[in-house]
């Protein structure tokens, strides 16, 4: 015990740790260890396949040779927050005033955890879809929050159903948080859904965190921006980030914009928590900002090919599944297979040495589904079909006889 400090109660760890359940990716990272690594094809991971383009590495390249080495603002460079908002009122017609409506951060990720704790006390509650983004839950306890996560289905697109929220509000229902399009299911809300939330959300004077971080990433459909629906700007705080737009996931920056009060509560946080964002990261963000319009409309046609194929293929399978709007997820059925999402996981990698994300880990509504990314190269997206397909019909074979 030397040197080991422990608490009066002979515990090391928060009680708010043991609250936060392991991921589940444990158990099947071991799994997919223990395979050979050559012959696996993952569609697991939710990052792009892209490398950031290289005007955008150059801009940090430059930025370093400039000296550019230090800590920034600790709400991120001026230039950068003045052409974040730009970008959004551009698009969606929101303006936001960079110098106290806006904050930049390590990643969204950052943004998500700093708004949660600028905002919750402990035990209020927070309204999440399921499923959810595997992050979400955790975030919202380790701000001392409750997660109340409201159940959507595979008959009505997954989509965030008003009557749904309202039956989940009680006194302790802070805010809600959602992101569209949403990480697993690819499911994009349409503007009239989005109105539907909103009556709610004035109704009862809630809070909304809207992660934004897919908004670039859709196919044929319009992003609806939350914070443009009316009166919605005043009580949102909108994420967003870098990462799966511009290709820049190892870049960690990302961004919040919302009213001048809450991004100031966040901001106290970010100042004694993060001190600053990265100083080269956010030269390169700049750029992307400035130059990367071309780049987004490259990856964004690529994803959508691949996008159609994996959904065709799926479908064809007989593993239904809806053609998503946005992110770069499918989320198909395997109930018809008679597995669960972890056994047909398990059984998929070890006899076909295929990864995908069992459903279950983003919540009860994802158990029965799995979630694949097609941010993978498109032969590996055809040949991860060919062998789930095999696979499929040699399983259904085995249960008929
Ligand atoms: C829905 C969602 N929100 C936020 C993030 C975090 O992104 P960032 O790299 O900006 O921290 C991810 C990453 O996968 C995501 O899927």
């Amino acid at each position: 015990m030397s040197g080991e400090r422990i608490n009066r109660v002979g515990k090391r760890t928060s009680h708010q740790i043991d609250l936060v359940s392991d991921v589940g990716f444990g158990k099947f990272l071991n799994l997919l260890h223990s395979t050979s690594p050559g012959g696996v094809i993952s569609l697991g991971v939710g990052e792009p396949a892209f490398t950031t383009p290289w005007h955008i590495c150059e801009a940090a390249f430059d930025a370093l040779k400039a000296g550019y080495t230090g800590y920034t603002p600790s709400a991120g460079f001026i230039e950068l927050r003045c052409a974040v908002a730009q970008d959004i009122e551009s698009r969606y017609g929101v303006r936001y005033d960079p110098e106290t409506e806006v904050v930049i951060t390590v990643g969204s990720s950052q943004a998500m955890d700093l708004a949660l704790r600028a905002i919750l006390e402990p035990g209020d509650e927070v309204i999440i879809p399921d499923p959810y983004y595997v992050c979400y839950p955790p975030c919202i306890t380790l701000a001392h929050g409750i997660p109340i996560p409201v159940p959507t289905s595979y008959e009505n697109e997954f989509k965030l159903e008003a009557a749904q929220v309202e039956a989940q509000i009680t006194n302790r229902t802070k805010a809600i948080l959602f992101g569209y399009p949403a990480n697993p299911t690819g499911t994009e809300m349409s503007r009239a859904d989005f109105e539907e939330i909103a009556s709610i959300v004035t109704k009862h004077n809630l809070l909304v965190i809207s992660d934004e971080i897919y908004s670039r990433l859709t196919y044929g459909v319009e992003h609806t921006c939350f914070p443009s629906l009316p009166g919605m700007k005043e009580c949102t705080i909108l994420l967003a980030g870098f990462s799966k737009t511009y290709a820049m996931t190892g870049w960690r920056l990302g961004y919040a914009a919302g009213p001048a009060d809450l991004i100031a509560a966040m901001s106290k946080i970010h100042q004694h928590t993060m001190l600053s964002p990265s100083s080269m990261a956010q030269m390169a963000a700049i750029e992307a900002l400035k130059g990367g319009e071309i780049d987004v409309k490259r990856m964004v046609d690529e994803y959508d090919r691949r996008r159609r194929v994996i959904t065709q293929g799926f479908n064809k399978i007989g593993l239904r599944c809806h053609e998503p709007k946005g992110a770069f997820y499918v989320f198909p059925s395997v109930e018809d297979t008679g597995m669960t999402s972890e056994k047909f996981t398990e059984s998929l990698l070890s006899e076909a040495e295929v990864v995908v994300m069992p459903g279950n880990l983003f919540g009860k509504r994802g158990e029965g589904f799995v979630r694949c990314s097609y941010a993978t190269a498109m032969s590996d997206i055809e040949e991860a079909l060919r062998r789930i397909a095999y696979f499929v019909e040699r399983y259904r074979n085995r249960t008929r006889s």
